[in-house]
């Protein structure tokens, strides 16, 4: 089987850390988004993963060659001259997507998470009979999203709406396809929106069919989204897999902490917070909800919470960083700087305190 990865777009809403890397390749439980993603793939069998992309094509390439071999699958890039939207990818990456088989392929947004249940996708798929399956989920906000109205017993999608303005339902698209080759004969080489242009017309035809997505959730493009994803990625863990989860005196909830990461004395840690490799967190800190990225330095006493530490930053000693605070890469935050909802841009030095949210560059 084949997937394709929408991987488009600047991830201006995750700045500062897409300023480092493109939005894909940022960490989300010490491992870029995109991984998580690739690794379900290749769980149900697919063997090649197109990434659509429009933006830096040999970032993303570098630096998946490596997990190329290491996981075994083939990662390709389809690369368009002018943002083609949600479908028009699938158009250019045709012929990378249809094999001999007649295999549906599989289409991924690339700024969810889930646990997702792709194997369960494809028996669904392959029950319903129609072209074309999608992944539902409930929310509380539908208006931000794909809002789908179906038929509860056969799935059988009636209505698909784009960004409503006026409430249709709450179980909205979650940005997880399956797709028969046949469903490219809809979409034409050029910008086209999957969800306003290509869904509603298989619908229409009653040949769309939504699957409620079992377990979590969440479209972690944003800062608070992205903590959010975090404490309920890592409450899956613990009911999946808890020996992956950190334990100890000093780790309160759910916690994971790289191996090559080093915590010192007296620190109490959680719940909700992910530690990447080579972190030197040392003693009488302080975490909980928040990631702290490859090579921070988190240094005696401080305290941080609710917060984004991007890659080789360092806190200053007695420090307190909170409210959704993100930190670039390579920040350097002196001791006993208090900093409240702040977003700051890579290689800074923070010398004073800033007790009201702002950005600094
Ligand atoms: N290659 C490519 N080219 N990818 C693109 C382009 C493009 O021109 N435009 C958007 N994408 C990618 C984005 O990077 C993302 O992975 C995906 O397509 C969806 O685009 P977003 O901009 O993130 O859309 P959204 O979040 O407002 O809405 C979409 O996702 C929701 C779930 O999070 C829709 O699919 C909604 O229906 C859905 O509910
Ligand atoms: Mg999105």
């Amino acid at each position: 089987m084949k997937a394709l990865i929408l991987v488009g777009g600047f991830g201006t809403r995750l700045r500062p850390l897409t300023l480092s890397v493109p939005k894909p390749l940022v960490d989300f439980a010490n491992k870029p988004m995109i991984l998580h993603q690739i690794e379900a793939l290749k769980a149900v069998g697919v063997s090649e993963v197109v990434l659509a992309i429009n933006y830096q094509p040999e970032v993303m390439l570098n630096f998946l060659k490596d997990f190329e071999a290491k996981l075994d699958i083939k990662i390709t890039c389809s690369q368009e001259a002018e943002p083609m939207g949600t479908a028009g990818p699938l158009a250019l990456a045709r012929d990378k997507l249809i094999d001999e088989s007649g295999d549906p392929f599989f289409v991924l947004n690339s700024d969810v998470i889930s646990e997702y249940p792709l194997k369960e996708m494809i028996k669904f798929h392959k029950a319903h009979g129609g072209e074309a399956s999608i992944m539902v989920t409930k929310v509380d906000e539908p208006s931000k999203y794909g809002v789908v109205v179906m038929e509860d017993t056969t799935g059988q999608v009636e209505k698909f709406v784009e960004k409503p303005k006026l409430f249709v339902g709450n179980k909205i698209n979650a940005g997880i396809y399956l797709l028969n080759p046949s469903v490219l004969n809809r979409i034409e080489l050029r910008p086209t929106s999957i969800e306003k242009q290509v869904f509603p017309k298989i619908a229409e035809e009653k040949k769309l069919y939504a699957m409620v997505l079992p377990g979590f959730w969440m479209d972690i493009g944003m800062p608070k989204d992205y903590i959010t994803g975090l404490r309920l990625y890592l409450d899956s863990l613990r009911k999946k897999t808890p020996s992956k989860l950190a334990a100890g005196p000093n780790i309160v909830g759910n916690v994971i902490v790289d191996e090559t990461a080093k915590i010192g004395e007296g620190c109490l840690i959680g719940p909700d917070v992910a530690i990447g490799p080579g972190c030197i967190i040392e003693s009488g800190v302080r975490l909980s909800n928040c990631t702290i990225m490859r090579g921070v330095r988190v240094r005696n006493h401080a305290c941080i919470s609710s917060s984004i530490i991007g890659w080789h930053c360092t806190i200053g000693q007695w420090a307190r960083l909170e409210n959704m605070t993100v930190l670039g890469e390579d920040v350097h935050v002196c001791d006993e700087i208090y900093t409240n909802g702040c977003l700051i841009l890579p290689h800074k030095e923070i010398k004073s305190s800033l007790v009201t949210p702002e950005i600094v560059m």
